[in-house]
């Protein structure tokens, strides 16, 4: 158990995966959670589960209006915002440059960095208002820090979800302090068609098997807490060992 009693904690795509098992493991460390996502009846799902510390909001992270919307939800509701998990992402079904629509880039980048940028722009105020650092965790990927972790425009996406955590964690120091985790292969929505694909490529890691969704939930909170009040702009991988040999 981490000391993270009546903060406040806002985490997109919160509806499904690991954003869905951080609501619950935020939760079950004391925190308020504003579980956010498009798709509202999942989130409403998640929140209802967890009871009267948890709201479901929809919210699209590529609209920034949506995210200013998400913003004075979780301050009517809670007071503040002490921790932003920007985790919403999607798959670009690793196609390559040349196979890569403006469609897809711009759905891709839209949601996975867009996101990511809009809410932060959107919840600094509040994140740099407590007495307390704000914190930011960004769930970026092993695509964020290697070539060939999806296609073109996730591979971009993730590559710059940790540019976005280390400008914020030496831009806003010490008002805010902000990380990344990389996760390598999850069993997740994201993922359910490809599982035996999944299964394969973590055969080839230490692990030797998909992680749980609740693996990654456990670092976010980790990563929120006092206990990583030392951990500043990193993107740490917990991939089963996945990036381990290079
Ligand atoms: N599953 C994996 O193996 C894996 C590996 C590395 C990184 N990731 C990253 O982890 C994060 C969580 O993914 P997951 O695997 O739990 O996937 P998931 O599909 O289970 O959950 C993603 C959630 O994001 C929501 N979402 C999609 N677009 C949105 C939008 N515009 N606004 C708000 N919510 C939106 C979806 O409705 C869904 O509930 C993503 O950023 C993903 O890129 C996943």
């Amino acid at each position: 158990m981490v000391t993270l009693q009546h903060s406040v904690v806002v985490i997109t795509g919160a509806a499904s995966g690991m954003g869905k098992a951080m609501a619950h493991e935020f939760a079950d460390n004391g925190a308020n959670v504003v579980a956010v996502d498009v798709d509202e009846a999942g989130v409403d799902d998640v929140a209802a589960a967890i009871g009267e510390n948890a709201i479901g909001v929809y919210g699209d992270v590529s609209d920034t209006e949506s995210m200013e919307s998400v913003v004075d939800t979780a301050v009517d509701e809670f007071g503040t915002i002490d921790v932003l998990c920007n985790n919403a992402g999607v798959l670009d079904e690793y196609a390559p440059v040349d196979e890569t629509s403006d469609d897809l880039w711009d759905g891709v980048l839209g949601v996975n960095l867009d996101g990511p940028f809009y809410l932060t722009r959107a919840a600094l105020p509040e994140l740099e208002s407590g007495d307390e650092e704000g914190v930011v965790i960004n769930t970026a990927s092993v695509a964020g820090k290697a070539g060939d972790g999806g296609g073109a425009a996730y591979t971009v996406s993730k590559h710059g979800v940790i540019g976005l955590t280390k400008h914020l964690a030496t831009a806003y120091a010490p008002d805010i302090r902000a990380n990344a985790i990389c996760p390598g292969a999850v069993e997740t929505g994201m993922t359910e068609d490809m599982l035996g694909q999944l299964t394969e490529l973590a055969a080839e890691t230490p692990a030797d098997e998909p992680a749980e969704p609740a693996e990654i939930a456990s670092v976010a909170v980790f990563l929120a807490s006092d206990k990583a009040s030392f951990i500043h702009g990193e993107a740490i991988n917990v991939d089963g060992g996945m990036l381990a040999d290079i």
